[in-house]
């Protein structure tokens, strides 16, 4: 059949567009291969003259102009060294002639640091490049190793640098763990967090550089633990009974502030920033007497205006911590604000005028979230997190932020995990991840806990709410009510943790 002219037209146009876009993606190969090549160059050179060396700027120089051309299309730079590989931003870096003594020597000292990635954002200057790749060479002759680099780098102030020790560094070889599954990992870095926080929160001063440096990996692990298996961690955010309330509460109120960060696109950086603030944020509880915070009925005047003092309280114990940098003083702003809503009202009073902090409202949701779910000693009634997330949608714009409603809705799911559901098939079933079957955000796999004659059952009997008659095409199963595990008398522990 003859081709008609606006075919072929379309095809060329087409044709022309693959060109264009295959052309772009080599120069990108291409900016990446030299961006190994100077990194290695600074490296080099920097072993034989001090930092503030005229060739040394230079070769700084180029480097950050070719950082400046990897960033117009992303804020961040990501080297990933992967058995023998190097990828940067994801794509992998052939090694040839010409990149075959950059290439070699960066994996052989990565190796050596036990460190598998390397992050440049966009904020970064030719100082600070340049005094991170002298602290990686240092690290290297001092044999430094895996977390303890990533320790380094963040008390060493570096803000737009950070890298991640390798899953197979030496301390998992010494537990005999070769390589952990994502849940496996979540698992850890949840736990690491709420160790964390716990230590954070009780040694507040002349330890607090210790404490905070510990926070910081452990709210990172918690971030990328995140990203690799977001339900997982929000399945551990879902079991209530970990330690006591307040550092429970602190580590499930970071990692869903952390789901709404990722939600939104934050950098790692930000994430970090973010999640610290949000483990810090009822710092100042700890100057409440357990007494008035635990108390069963009403509190008196002085009591309620010893609860609303923990805001304030907040800051001053992050005031009082050796170390101020950008993480406190954002961490200061959030202790400050998180009781305040979107129209202003809760507490403290501000003026009609204020504009509350990013983070703030982000962390407002995800206290609310957490203590409406929590069961506490003052509180009559435990919401489902269902019942929970419909408050949060029925509030937004109110109290709450609607976009950030609408993201923390969308990693949690209509039916979070950790919901008692009973299903029109007769079942009783807790949520335990999202449906294999079904995108639809109100599809869930449940885990069955009484069975459709009314008998518990202790077996792992799983349904998937995404299942789907093949005759009618219609959802197998539909949701009756929502249930309370307290009613029930049910442990989410028990069905949660594999
Ligand atoms: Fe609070
Ligand atoms: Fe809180």
């Amino acid at each position: 059949m003859k081709t008609q002219p606006t075919e072929m037209l379309e095809q060329t146009l087409n044709r022309d567009q693959e060109t264009e876009e295959r052309a772009e993606h080599y120069a990108d190969l291409q900016t990446a291969r030299t961006l190994v090549t100077q990194i290695a160059a600074v490296q080099r050179l920097l072993r034989i003259y001090r930092p503030n060396n005229a060739a040394v700027s230079q070769a700084g120089d180029s480097l950050m102009e070719t950082l400046q051309v990897l960033f117009r299309d992303m804020a961040a730079v990501e080297i990933r060294y992967w058995r023998d590989c190097i990828f940067v931003n994801g794509d992998r870096l052939r090694c040839d002639v010409s990149n075959f003594t950059a290439y070699k020597s960066l994996l052989a000292q990565t190796g050596r640091l036990e460190i598998e990635k390397l992050e440049i954002d966009s904020g970064i200057g030719r100082e600070e490049i340049i005094d991170f790749l002298k602290l990686l060479d240092a690290l290297d002759s001092d044999h430094i190793k895996g977390e303890d680099v990533a320790d380094r780098i963040v008390s060493e102030g570096f803000k737009h640098t950070a890298v991640v020790p390798s899953a197979q560094s030496k301390n998992l070889e010494d537990l005999g763990i070769k390589a952990l599954t994502s849940q496996e990992r979540a698992k850890r870095a949840f736990y690491a967090a709420l160790g964390s926080a716990k230590e954070a929160l009780i040694t507040q001063t002349s330890q607090g550089v210790v404490s905070l440096r510990k926070a910081k990996r452990a709210v990172h692990a918690a971030a990328d633990a995140l990203l690799e298996d977001e339900v997982s961690v929000l399945a551990l955010a879902a079991i209530k009974d970990h330690d006591e309330y307040t550092f429970s509460h602190s580590v499930n109120v970071c990692i869903f502030s952390l789901a709404i960060g990722q939600r939104l696109g934050l950098h790692r950086n930000w994430l970090g920033r973010l999640g610290i603030a949000a483990l810090f944020h009822d710092i100042g509880k700890t100057s409440i007497p357990t007494g008035v915070l635990n108390k069963i009925g009403v509190l008196d005047v002085d009591e309620w205006k010893a609860i609303r003092q923990h805001t304030l309280m907040g800051v001053k114990s992050l005031c009082k911590m050796p170390k101020t940098d950008e993480h406190m003083m954002h961490s200061m702003i959030v202790a400050f604000q998180h009781h305040i809503n979107l129209d202003l009202s809760g507490y403290p009073d501000v003026p009609a005028e204020t504009s509350l902090d990013l983070f703030s409202r982000i962390v407002r949701i995800a206290d609310t979230f957490d203590a409406m779910t929590t069961e506490r000693p003052y509180r009559n009634k435990v919401y489902s997190p269902h019942e929970a997330i419909r408050y949060l949608v029925s509030q937004a714009g109110i109290k709450f932020d609607p976009v950030l409603v609408k993201a923390f809705a969308a990693a949690m799911g209509i039916y979070p995990i950790g919901t008692v559901l009973r299903l029109n098939s007769g079942e009783i079933g807790i949520v335990v991840r999202r449906s294999e079957l079904s995108g639809d955000a109100d599809r869930a796999m449940i885990r069955v806990i009484v069975d459709r004659d009314g008998n518990q059952t202790a077996q792992e009997v799983f349904i998937d709410l995404g299942e789907v008659d093949p005759d009618t095409g219609d959802f197998i199963y539909q949701i009756d009510e929502t249930l309370s595990c307290q009613d029930l008398g049910v442990n989410p522990r028990d069905y949660l943790i594999s």
